[in-house]
């Protein structure tokens, strides 16, 4: 990389960050310049412990070679195709390797090139599969609140953090969310799935009743939700909810963005859970993050639902310039090559144990009044500080990256999700990060 770009630029003006606070950080700045497995440097040459995995996507650690090779070399010799009505090989093969390490049934691949993308094509497949089917009353969706599925109006109609919804309008008609299952008074400190609250999946039969099956066309949750601060399913809720879907004829789709790839200890959270789901979208770890890409995956009887009519018609009016782009194809099959060499999709299972006892050792720390874990994923829960909240998590951030670790915080919720080639020593050295910075702060 030329110096140039290794300093940090005198006017940071030009760029809207997203998801920033601009004004905070361009007073600030937090510059990354390169990144080498589980560290990256800071513009200031300081080495920064991963434990976010970037945001939920890098699993495989970074600048990992068998994907940067596989990225140059396709970037030599087929830089793009067009992604309708032409095809080139690649993207076949990366559809029949995803396919291959699915969930059973799950036999076809859509690409786009987002967790929002994913999202939206899917609640347009579940939408339009029932109409092809001659159900077209089918219309509604059901999400659930403090869900997150990306920042399209499908996805936030679906979704439910009131601030990114609040300021866009009336959003999507025709959609009901259920409960959200954050009990922190029946189930902090639990480890692992927590054992009450099934029973909110029953929530979904209300909905059933009061907009009656032959409306509702899918409902779309987080296996394990993420972004609002990594919120568990109670044992057996999403049993429930599979079953509840299943006799009313509804689909089920599982928003498995940061969960799909490995994050749970298992290939996916469906076979983590052993639920599985009609759609279940995916972005993030399908390239270890480096080149945008996302990947819906869909049962053969709603793909085939589309294989009727004329032949020579396009069968869903829907897709993206960069759906399966070349170059994001060979960057997921290195990332696919490396996890399986590496093992990555399972390790998580081997280190939950030791991750787990790692994060639960910090309850009784200062602020700490909940901790949850499950698979690689770990949170750990502040009190808010009275009139500010946020407040409290953010100084714990920007400590952490100061003291040398990069953590991620939703709200007062402090959220971990390291690449899954942490090392133990690595798990204690991010745990004590985040323990010396609770003593730190006020
Ligand atoms: C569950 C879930 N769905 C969708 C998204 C949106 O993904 P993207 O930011 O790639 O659009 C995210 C991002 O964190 C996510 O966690």
């Amino acid at each position: 990389m030329s110096n140039r770009l290794k300093v940090t630029p005198n006017d940071l003006s030009a760029f809207w960050m997203p998801f920033t606070a601009n004004r905070q950080f361009k007073q600030a700045p937090r510059m990354f310049v390169s990144a080498k497995d589980m560290h990256y440097t800071t513009s200031d040459g300081r080495k920064v412990l991963d434990g976010t995995a970037g945001l939920w996507c890098v699993n495989a650690g970074h600048c990992r070679p068998k994907i940067t090779e596989a990225i140059q070399s396709q970037a030599a010799e087929l830089d793009y195709a067009p992604a309708f009505q032409m095809g080139h090989p690649i993207v076949f093969e990366l559809a029949n390797r995803l396919v291959d390490i699915a969930p059973k049934g799950m036999d076809h691949v859509f690409f786009t090139n987002s967790g929002s993308e994913s999202v939206e094509t899917a609640l347009k497949m579940a939408i339009a599969y029932h109409r092809v089917r001659g159900e077209g009353s089918r219309t509604r969706l059901i999400g659930r609140e403090r869900g997150y599925h990306g920042v399209n109006f499908g996805g936030i109609s679906v979704g439910g953090i009131v601030s990114n919804r609040k300021m866009f309008g009336t959003l999507l008609g025709g959609v009901d969310h259920l409960p959200h299952t954050h009990l922190p008074e029946k189930n902090a400190f639990s480890k692992g799935v927590p054992e009450h609250g099934a029973e909110l999946a029953n929530d979904l039969e209300r909905l059933i009743a009061l907009h009656d099956a032959s409306t509702i066309a899918a409902v779309i949750v987080e296996p394990v939700a993420g972004s609002t601060g990594v919120i568990l399913p109670p044992k057996g809720y999403l049993q429930k909810l599979r079953e509840i879907c299943t006799k009313h004829g509804i689909l089920l789709i599982f928003d498995e963005v940061i969960t799909g790839f490995g994050r749970l200890g298992a290939p996916f959270a469906a076979d983590y859970f052993g639920v599985t789901p009609d759609i279940m979208t995916t972005a993030k770890g399908v390239s270890n993050g480096v080149i945008p890409m996302g990947a819906v995956f869909v049962k053969k009887e709603i793909h085939d639902a589309f294989m009727t009519g004329p032949e020579h018609m396009i069968e869903f009016f829907h897709g993206y310039t960069y759906s399966g782009n070349p170059i994001a194809c060979a960057a997921a099959l290195g990332t696919l090559d490396t996890y399986k060499e590496e093992g990555l999709l399972t390790r998580g299972e081997e280190l939950a144990p030791y991750w787990e006892d790692a994060l639960h050792s910090l309850k009784g720390e200062p602020h700490v009044i909940d901790i949850r874990n499950i698979g690689l994923i770990g949170a750990i829960e502040l009190a808010p500080i009275a009139g500010s909240p946020t407040k409290r998590a953010f100084s714990a951030f920007v400590k952490a990256f100061e003291r040398g670790a990069l953590i991620r915080t939703t709200g007062d919720i402090i959220a971990l999700s390291p690449p899954l080639i942490i090392t133990k020593g690595q798990i204690n050295e991010l745990i004590d990060h985040v323990r010396d910075v609770l003593r730190s702060i006020d």
